[in-house]
C-alpha cells in the first residue's frame, strides 16, 4: 500500500522537525516546505534525511507547482512567526506571514483538492485566563498580535470547513519544551526567548544569568506558572490528529497541555539539578502581558484522539533539552 504523503510547512523548525520524525516513524512520506528564515537545513536534510523544498507559504505559484507535481494527501502547518514581543512592534509582519501566508496555503490546497489540515495554534489565543486549567471552550481574547493572528486563522479554518468541507485539526499548544530523547533533534531558536533553553544557555556559560520577570505574582513562590509540554508528545499528538482526519473526523480544536504547571523558580531549580551547574538567576520587575498562570487541560485530546503523553515530568523535559544543547552548543 502506498503511504500518504504529508507536506510539513516549517518542518525545519523546532516543533515541525519533531513532527516530521514522528510521521516518518509512523510510516508516512514527508515533504518539508520551509523558507529557512528560522529553520535549519541540516536538521531537515542531514538529521531527518527529508526532502526540503526551500520556499515560502506566501508564494502561491510555488504552492500550485508543488501540489500539481506530486500527490500530497494532507498538510501540517507549523510555519509562522512566533515572537510575541516582536508581534507588538511589527503587527503587519505577523498578520502577513501568519494569516495571509496561511490563507494562501489553504487556498492553494483547496484548488488542488486537498482538504486535510493540521494547524499549530497557541494558548496565546486565550489571553488572560479566567479559569485554570484552561478548557478549549474558554473565551478567546488574545492580548497581542501573535495570538490574534492564530485566532484569525482558527476562524478562517472554521469558515473553510462550513463552506468547502475543508477539515482541520487545530492544536493549541502550551509551552513546547524538551527535545527528541534520542538526541537527534532539539530546539535551536535565534533569538531564543523561552525559559528552559535560556536557563540551559546560562548553565552552558553562553549567557551570564537567567532573568526572572516578576516575583510578586499570586502564585506560591511569586513567579509565573507555565505548563511545559514535551515536544515529542506534541509530535505524537500531531500524528493522531492527522489520523483523526483520515478517519473522517470533523474540524476540532484540542489543547495540548499537561494540566500541570511549574513556576519559573521551580523550573530553574530543576535545571540546576539536571545539569549540576550553578545557574545565576536575576530577579526583575514583571513584564507587561505575562499572565500569572497558564495551564491547559489536555483531557479532550486524551479522550478523543487517545493521546498519551510520555514525558510529563519536568525533569525529563529538561534532561532531554540539556542532552541536545550539550551536543549542539556545548
Ligand atoms: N514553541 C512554542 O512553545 C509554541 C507554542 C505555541 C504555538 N507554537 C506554534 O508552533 C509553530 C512552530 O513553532 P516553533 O517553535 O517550532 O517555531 P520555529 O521558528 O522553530 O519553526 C517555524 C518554522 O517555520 C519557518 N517559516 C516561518 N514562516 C514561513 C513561511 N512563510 N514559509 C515557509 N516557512 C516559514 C521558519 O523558518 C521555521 O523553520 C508556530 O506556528 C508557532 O506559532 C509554538
Amino acid at each position: 500500500m502506498v503511504q500518504p504523503t504529508i507536506l510539513v510547512t516549517g518542518g525545519a523548525g523546532y516543533i515541525g522537525s519533531h513532527a516530521v520524525l514522528a510521521l516518518q516513524n509512523a510510516g508516512y512520506n514527508v515533504v518539508i516546505l520551509d523558507n529557512l528564515v528560522y529553520g535549519h537545513r541540516d536538521i531537515a536534510e542531514t538529521a531527518l534525511k527529508a526532502e526540503l523544498i526551500e520556499g515560502d507559504t506566501n508564494d502561491r505559484a510555488l504552492l500550485d507547482k508543488l501540489f500539481s507535481s506530486r500527490k500530497i494527501d494532507a498538510v501540517m502547518h507549523f510555519a509562522a512567526y512566533a515572537y510575541v514581543g516582536e508581534s507588538v512592534e511589527a503587527p503587519d509582519k505577523y498578520y502577513r506571514n501568519n494569516v495571509v501566508g496561511t490563507l494562501t496555503l489553504i487556498e492553494a490546497m483547496q484548488a488542488a483538492g486537498i482538504n486535510k489540515f493540521v494547524f499549530s495554534s497557541t494558548c496565546a489565543t486565550y489571553g488572560v485566563p479566567e479559569t485554570v486549567p484552561i478548557p478549549e471552550d474558554h473565551p478567546q481574547n488574545p492580548i497581542n498580535p501573535y495570538g490574534m493572528s492564530k485566532l484569525m486563522v482558527e476562524k478562517i479554518l472554521g469558515d473553510f470547513d462550513r463552506a468547502y468541507n475543508f477539515r482541520s485539526t487545530i492544536f493549541r499548544y502550551f509551552n513546547a519544551a524538551g527535545a527528541d530523547p534520542s538526541g537527534l533533534l532539539g530546539e535551536d531558536h535565534d533569538p531564543e526567548t523561552h525559559l528552559i533553553p535560556l536557563t540551559l544557555y546560562a548553565a552552558l556559560g553562553k549567557r551570564k544569568s537567567i532573568t526572572i520577570f516578576g516575583t510578586d505574582y499570586p502564585t506560591p513562590d511569586g513567579t509565573c506558572i507555565r505548563d511545559y509540554i514535551h515536544v515529542s508528545d506534541l509530535a505524537s499528538a500531531h500524528v493522531l490528529g492527522l489520523e483523526y482526519l483520515f478517519k473522517g473526523g470533523e474540524t476540532t480544536v484540542f489543547n495540548l497541555g499537561n494540566g500541570n504547571g511549574f513556576s519559573v523558580k521551580e523550573t530553574i531549580e530543576t535545571a540546576r539539578e539536571v545539569t549540576g551547574k550553578e545557574i545565576v538567576a536575576e530577579e526583575r520587575d514583571r513584564r507587561p502581558g505575562d499572565p500569572p498562570m497558564l495551564v491547559g487541560s489536555g483531557e479532550k485530546a486524551r479522550s478523543i484522539l487517545g493521546w498519551n503523553p510520555q514525558y510529563t515530568e519536568l525533569r525529563d523535559i529538561i534532561a532531554h533539552a540539556w542532552q541536545w544543547h550539550l551536543k549542539r552548543n556545548g
